[in-house]
């Protein structure tokens, strides 16, 4: 008792019963806090942004997914958004896929922002999540008409500057990933239907010159990278089919580096199965690799506004599906690259917002069940 009062000792033990009052209060705050947490997370998990996972927390590969029953790599072109907040949409990626082409931010207008200013961070992202998956990953695209941006448009300079800013520029994106990323779309769309090339700024101010430059520059700046040329439209066009053929023959001919021809083949259930398989055999005569590289399968092409994804539709579809792997499946097995969907589920493809219209291309529906056009991908690989 010594040096404490009756009166020290009352204010004690009101203290201690404040304390352990103010602790009953804690407590019971704790609990309404945790609950209240737990309901906002709850509503909250779909659009929170999710890490890259660590190794040990990753999804194990489903075993029937296509990248465990396929003999050539598949692939989807990836929404950097949906990849982050998305739980269903990366889940799916990461059980289906063993590799990934970055649907936009590997363009050079959402990668340049100006003469020696870049955007690296969405790149880097989808390159760590892909090697933290165990997945290739295919860089699209370093030049392509539809992707300059307005300091490229813009720029002023005689022909050995607008050499410059195109070495600078690829030379930079292809150095930063170098190791990382195994291929690339080096020119994209650059022949017309009818066979000519296209105009761009680069052919307006270096000249033709500017194909065999893309490839020089990037075989500089990453000597073990595949270098692809990617187009569209060579199952409907002969006229561009041939030019392609042309154009890679002339690289290789004078020994410009290419290793492969991506085939985009955006197309749909009333083309024929003959043009779809033409156009794959035709562009393996080059000896190049051949990646299926932006495929999807529109079932309403007559851009109809009132249709409905029934039964036949759906057929149709499987069979586009079914006769296209067969077709890479038939080549020898150095030459297939891999295949590509353009989206992994319905609801996130390019075609209904580009066309105007409903339409359900991709092999996922909208709640990332598997379609028919997955079983025909399965029927093709038999
Ligand atoms: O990210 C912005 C967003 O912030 C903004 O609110 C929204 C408003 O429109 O635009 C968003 O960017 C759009 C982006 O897609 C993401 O949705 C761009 O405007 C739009 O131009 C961009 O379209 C892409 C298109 O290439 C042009 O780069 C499509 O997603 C993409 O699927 C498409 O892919 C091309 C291949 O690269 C080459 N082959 C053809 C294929 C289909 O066109």
């Amino acid at each position: 008792m010594t040096g404490i009062s009756i009166n020290q000792k009352e204010s004690y033990s009101q203290l201690i019963s404040i304390t352990r009052m103010n602790s009953h209060y804690k407590i019971n705050f704790f609990w309404i806090l945790l609950l209240f947490s737990s309901v906002l997370f709850a509503c909250k998990t779909e659009d929170a942004v999710i890490p890259i996972p660590k190794p040990d927390t990753i999804v194990p590969p489903d075993t029937t997914g296509l990248r465990k029953v396929s003999p050539f790599p598949f692939g989807a072109a990836l929404s950097i958004d949906l990849l982050k907040t998305k739980a269903i949409y990366r889940s799916t990626v990461i059980k289906e896929f063993n590799s990934l082409t970055p649907e936009n931010v590997m363009k050079m207008k959402n990668i340049s922002l100006g003469r020696g200013q870049y955007k690296w961070d969405d790149a880097d992202y989808l390159v760590s999540f892909a090697q933290q998956n165990a997945m290739r990953v295919h860089g699209h695209a370093l030049v392509w008409y539809k992707s300059t941006p307005d300091w490229v448009t813009n720029f002023a300079g005689t022909k050995e500057d607008w050499k410059l800013i195109l070495h600078e520029y690829i030379v930079a994106v292809v150095g930063r990933y170098k190791g990382k990323i195994s291929s690339w779309d080096v020119l994209n769309e650059a022949i017309m239907d009818d066979g000519t090339f296209r105009d761009c700024v680069w052919l307006q101010h270096i000249g033709i010159e500017y194909i065999d430059l893309c490839f020089q520059y990037a075989r500089e700046a990453d000597p073990n990278v595949l270098l692809f040329y990617n187009e569209y439209g060579t199952e409907y066009s002969s006229a561009k089919r041939t030019a392609v053929n042309k154009l890679v023959a002339d690289l290789k001919g004078r020994s410009v580096p290419i290793d492969g021809i991506g085939l985009q083949m955006h197309t749909s259930i009333s083309r024929a199965n003959s043009d779809i398989q033409n156009a794959i055999a035709v562009a393996a005569q080059t000896g190049l690799k051949i990646h299926i590289s932006e495929f999807d399968i529109k079932v309403n092409p007559d851009k109809l506004q009132d249709i409905i994804f029934n039964a036949t539709l759906a057929a149709a579809q499987k069979e586009k599906y079914r006769i296209t792997v067969k077709a890479l499946l038939d080549l020898p097995a150095s030459q297939r690259y891999g295949f590509t969907f353009w989206g992994v589920c319905d609801t996130n493809s390019w075609i209904p917002a580009e066309y105007g219209c409903p339409d359900w291309p991709l092999p996922f529906d909208s709640n990332y069940k598997r379609k028919d056009a997955y079983s025909g991908l399965l029927e093709g690989l038999k």
